[in-house]
């Protein structure tokens, strides 16, 4: 039977700021299984990354049930979040977040040493897949040198590191240009196939949308399969 990694049951999301309360998503439920491939698109503003950062256990403050590898999340503890986060989820931020004061090296390697690996073994691990993504002159580069193109997939390499179960990326091609944009995508996605991982990706491109097994429209409050 094919591993369940998230139920999420009748969530719902909304944000006060000066005592007004905004509902960005309402009642949504959503089912995903290892090696799902899914797709997310709507328009800017509609709480694709308030989605996505619920689903990483980034944001704990919503209404209804989350699951993660069956266990309610509302009753896990933050210690335990960190953990679930580091040793089974790669995320890769609209707006990258790598550690400014580590190198490139440094900030690929990062999540491998948390789980105590070996320094050196952590090291190739991350050596190898900044290679593939063709950053082995960059690996001493600290963050704030590397173009928006560079620092994005440093922070896939990032993602993969770990060889999590799920990756949740958002926009990760959107600062890419087109021919590196196609390649990193492919080759994201051909990892994410070979190791049988799950994926969740917010796009805003349609060719690239459509490349997943499940595709999905945020609109209107509501997650609807399309
Ligand atoms: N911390 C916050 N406090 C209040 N409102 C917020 C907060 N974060 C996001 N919002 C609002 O929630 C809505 C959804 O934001 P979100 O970032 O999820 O959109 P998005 O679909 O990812 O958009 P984009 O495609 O531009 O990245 C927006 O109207 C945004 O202004
Ligand atoms: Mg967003």
């Amino acid at each position: 039977m094919t591993k369940n990694i998230i139920s999420i049951y009748n969530l719902s999301k909304e944000y006060t700021s000066n005592n007004n309360s905004v509902v960005i998503l309402k009642d949504i439920s959503f089912k995903l299984y290892q090696g799902d491939i899914v797709s997310i698109v709507g328009p800017s503003g509609s709480g694709k990354s308030t989605f996505l950062n619920i689903l990483g256990l980034l944001d704990s403050s919503f209404k209804g049930q989350y699951d993660f590898l069956d266990k309610n999340i509302k009753y896990t503890s933050n210690d335990q979040k960190n953990i679930i986060r580091n040793n089974s989820i790669g995320f890769v931020h609209q707006f990258f977040h790598l550690i400014p004061e580590l190198n490139v090296l440094e900030n690929v390697t990062l999540p491998n040493l948390i789980q105590c690996n070996k320094v050196a073994d952590s090291v190739k691990k991350a050596k190898s897949i900044l290679t593939n993504f063709d950053l082995q002159d960059k690996i001493l580069s600290k963050p704030h040198n590397l173009s928006g193109g560079e620092q994005q997939r440093v922070a896939i390499a990032r993602a993969l590191i770990n060889k999590p179960s799920i990756i949740i990326a958002d926009e990760m091609t959107g600062n890419l240009d087109e021919k590196i944009s196609d390649s990193i995508f492919n080759f994201f996605l051909e990892q994410v196939r070979i190791n049988n991982q799950s994926l969740i990706y917010v796009t805003h491109n349609n060719h690239y949308a459509k490349q997943a097994n499940m595709k999905y429209q945020i609109l209107n409050q509501k997650l609807k399969q399309i």
